[in-house]
């Protein structure tokens, strides 16, 4: 198993080209079965998230390639078939969850195992199941594993009871076929959501976004799904540019970031100025100069536009070295702090109570040998490693892969001492 190699105390300095984003490429992805088309994706992110979907599309009978960083789906001849991954229900397998509209809407059924919940938390997919029932799904649970039947998919006024990402791309997958027009209220307002709709209203569904101030409403009206070939640009992945926004204040650096949108990042820029960086706009990217002294902060994770809970770790790590003690609270899920741990283990001061972690400032952390346990807590640790003094190793690294096409490459075109051993 490959593990990073950092040798910290180098602030970043460069400028590096962001990545198209994983959570818009993946429900992008499932929707491209939604007729028997080809699909041309540009800036699909090479991402082990992104190849397992790739994996799960073969098996349903999907022709797939890449050349260069467009990846080609053909769905002409997909067919349904039980998804596997060789019957080890892993932390990989909850790709197919995004699957489940797309199915329904293509073929009006589905066989999967449970997708299972993962270190940051239970991941249940009660919701999922609720919205699928009020659109005309039949379930019978298994053990391990579900059948979903929707002989005749329709259209549904679905009141969600939390603006949940994934259950709003799944409901908007299977209304893309359903019969009659299907309004989402709370629906998610993440930019991956509006991505998803782009692709579908390419592929011919009518889509109209409401506002009552509270909540958003998405409205969607299938229509003649195209058959011809679709060419779509996945945007870029604001996560990623949020950690290394984070990266960049941590270590005192001032780094240039291509392709970041700064709209959808509003609210990780508000914190980091708040921080005392100073960022510069436009329309192909972000600037972002390092405070000398970090100011400490009170973060709170929510739905989007609030900070977004991919990036609590990542805010989490460069606060260790805030003048101040900074507290940070996640709202989202349930077990997000598992980092501290080894974050502490670099001379960290962070106590986790409940939903909360209370970070001492004024810390001076050093190399260690750390393990990453989940995706953006992995970012975080590779983030303390570039802040520490010394040699830090990253073990467990393909969890950071899911979601980081080539951290390492990226960090060294900003000037950091990071390799592969
Ligand atoms: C998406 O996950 C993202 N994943 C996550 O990114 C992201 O953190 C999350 O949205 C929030 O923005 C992808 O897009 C592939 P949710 P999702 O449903 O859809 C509860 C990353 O690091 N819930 O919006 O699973 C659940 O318990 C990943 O890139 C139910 O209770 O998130 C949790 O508390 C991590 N029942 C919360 O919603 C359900 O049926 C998750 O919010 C479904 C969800």
């Amino acid at each position: 198993m490959s593990s990073y190699r950092i040798g910290g105390g180098i602030p970043l300095n460069g400028e590096v080209q962001i990545q198209g984003s994983k959570n818009a490429a993946l429900p992008i992805m499932a929707a491209s079965i939604l007729r028997k088309g080809i699909t041309c994706l540009h800036r699909c992110p090479k991402i082990a998230d992104v190849f397992l979907m790739q994996k799960l599309l073969q098996q349903l009978g999907c022709e797939t390639r890449w050349d260069n960083s467009c990846f080609f789906i053909d769905s002409r001849k997909a067919r349904n078939s039980s998804l596997h991954n060789g019957g080890k229900a892993t932390v990989s397998m909850r790709s197919t969850i995004t699957l489940l509209g797309a199915l329904l809407g293509r073929f009006g059924s589905c066989e999967m195992e449970y997708p299972g919940g993962c270190v940051i938390g239970a991941r249940p997919i009660d919701m999922h199941i609720q919205a699928m029932s009020e659109m005309g799904t039949e379930f019978v649970m298994k053990e391990g594993s579900f059948l979903a039947n929707a002989p005749k998919l329709h259209g549904a006024d679905i009141c969600l009871r939390f603006a949940s990402v994934g259950v709003t791309e799944n409901i908007l997958l299977a209304a893309a076929c359903a019969e009659g027009e299907t309004k989402i209220v709370r629906a998610a307002r993440e930019p991956e959501v509006d991505a998803l709709c782009e692709y579908l209203s390419c592929i011919g569904c009518k889509i109209w976004f409401g506002d009552s101030g509270v909540d958003r409403e998405i409205r969607l009206m299938p229509g003649e799904l195209t058959c011809s070939e679709v060419e779509f640009t996945i945007p870029t992945d604001r996560i990623v540019a949020g950690t290394y926004l984070f990266a960049c204040v941590g270590t005192g650096g001032t780094i240039y970031l291509k392709g970041a949108q700064p709209k959808h990042l509003e609210e990780p820029l508000r914190v980091i100025e708040q921080m005392g960086a100073l960022t510069e706009s436009s329309v192909d990217g972000i600037f972002v100069k390092a405070p000398r002294n970090i100011l400490a902060q009170h973060i709170i994770t929510g739905v989007y536009p609030e900070f977004p809970t991919d990036l609590q770790s990542p805010a989490v790590a460069a606060l260790c070295h805030a003048q101040g003690d900074s507290m940070v609270q996640e709202t989202i899920f349930e077990n997000r702090f598992r980092m501290v741990e080894e974050l502490n283990r670099m001379g960290a001061d962070i106590l986790v109570r409940d939903s909360r972690a209370f970070i001492r400032g004024n810390r001076r952390l050093h190399g260690r040998r750390v393990v990453a346990r989940e995706l953006r807590g992995g970012a975080a640790l590779v983030i303390a490693g570039l802040m520490a003094e010394g040699i830090t190793r990253i073990e467990d690294v393909h969890y950071i892969e899911r979601g980081y096409e080539n951290i390492c490459r990226d960090l060294r075109d900003l000037g950091a001492r990071i390799s592969i051993e």
